[in-house]
């Protein structure tokens, strides 16, 4: 096959993706395909159609990229492409529309509301603890977690225009205390439980991206309920947000409140794929090597 892999962009996930891009790009070659790499810019539909491949990977994160406007561009090109379509991808990517989406369903979700940025400087807008977050970014990006004991990334605390200052409005819900873990769906099976330790006790932008600064524990140590249950809700929130390819489910679980304090933070339709990255570690945990993950991906997108 001839595969364009589309990566970069510029979105605040650029970096992630570019690393995520090469390494689907190195395994597809591997896997025998004819490669042509693609960085998104403007003229990215000028290239798509000079390249005329007989699919597109999309390995772009964040927003443009995992927000449906590529997908839809991709849809109006006729051309194939991994990962989810374009209305999946605009509910998906919005944290807020995810919760509506699905907490009607059945599916534990934390409540949220959307605040204005400026309103924080007058107070809290939820009891302490919440977690404030860009409806529509991912890792971690901007997003800071306020408690009583201390305030993890919170502008207002340092007395300076805070990591949101670009954001005009944020997503505010309450924080999940407890540990961290992560589902990935793969072709209508969920593939395993992933329990995420920072060093920091945040699990932030650094943390998902630097080697030895968070402990992967896959599978989790977790009671098998807790794990029955990331897995039943991670394939349940897949299906019922339409998704296609690789997702990643991504949960809080409150210990001390047995299976009612698990909760279901977001759907990740375009998870990453570097070396640090869950959904390849995933499958490796059931004999599925990063290069066979790509080449799944790429099959369900042509079937
Ligand atoms: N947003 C990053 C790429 C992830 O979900 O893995
Ligand atoms: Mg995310």
């Amino acid at each position: 096959l001839h595969v364009a892999v589309l990566m970069g962009g510029w979105s605040a996930e650029r970096e992630v993706s570019l690393m995520s891009g090469a390494g689907v790009a190195e395994a597809l070659e591997t896997l025998g395909h004819r490669v042509t790499r693609i960085d998104m810019d403007r003229d990215v539909a000028v290239k798509l159609a000079e390249t005329a491949p007989d699919i597109v990977f999309n390995a772009l994160h964040g927003t443009p990229g995992e927000d449906g406007t590529v997908q839809g561009m991709l849809d109006l090109m006729g051309l194939k492409y991994t990962h989810s379509g374009m209305v999946t991808s605009v509910i998906a990517i919005d944290k807020l529309l995810t919760k509506q989406a699905l907490v009607p369903h059945g599916i534990p979700m934390p409540g949220g509301r959307i605040v204005k940025s400026e309103s924080l400087y007058e107070g809290d807008p939820l009891p302490r603890p919440y977690v404030l977050k860009p409806v529509n970014e991912g890792s971690s990006v901007g997003v800071a977690i306020v408690t009583d004991e201390g305030n993890y990334g919170n502008p207002i605390a340092r007395g300076v225009k805070g990591p949101w200052g670009e954001f005009e409005e944020l997503l505010a819900e309450p924080y999940i205390r407890g540990r961290e873990l992560t589902t990935a769906v793969l072709g209508g099976e969920a593939l395993g439980v992933t329990e995420l330790k920072p060093k920091s006790g945040w699990y932030d932008y650094d943390a998902k991206y630097t080697d030895g600064l968070t402990e992967h524990i896959c599978p989790a140590d977790i009671p098998d309920e807790i794990a029955a249950a990331c897995k039943s809700i991670a394939l349940e929130a897949h299906k019922l947000l339409g998704c296609k390819g690789a997702s990643r489910s991504d949960f809080r679980w409150d210990d001390s409140q047995g299976a009612d304090g698990l909760f279901l933070l977001e759907v990740n339709t375009q998870p990453g794929m570097t070396p640090l990255s869950l959904v390849p570690e995933q499958a490796r945990h059931i004999g599925m090597s990063y290069a066979e993950l790509v080449q799944k991906i790429v099959e369900e997108a042509l079937s």
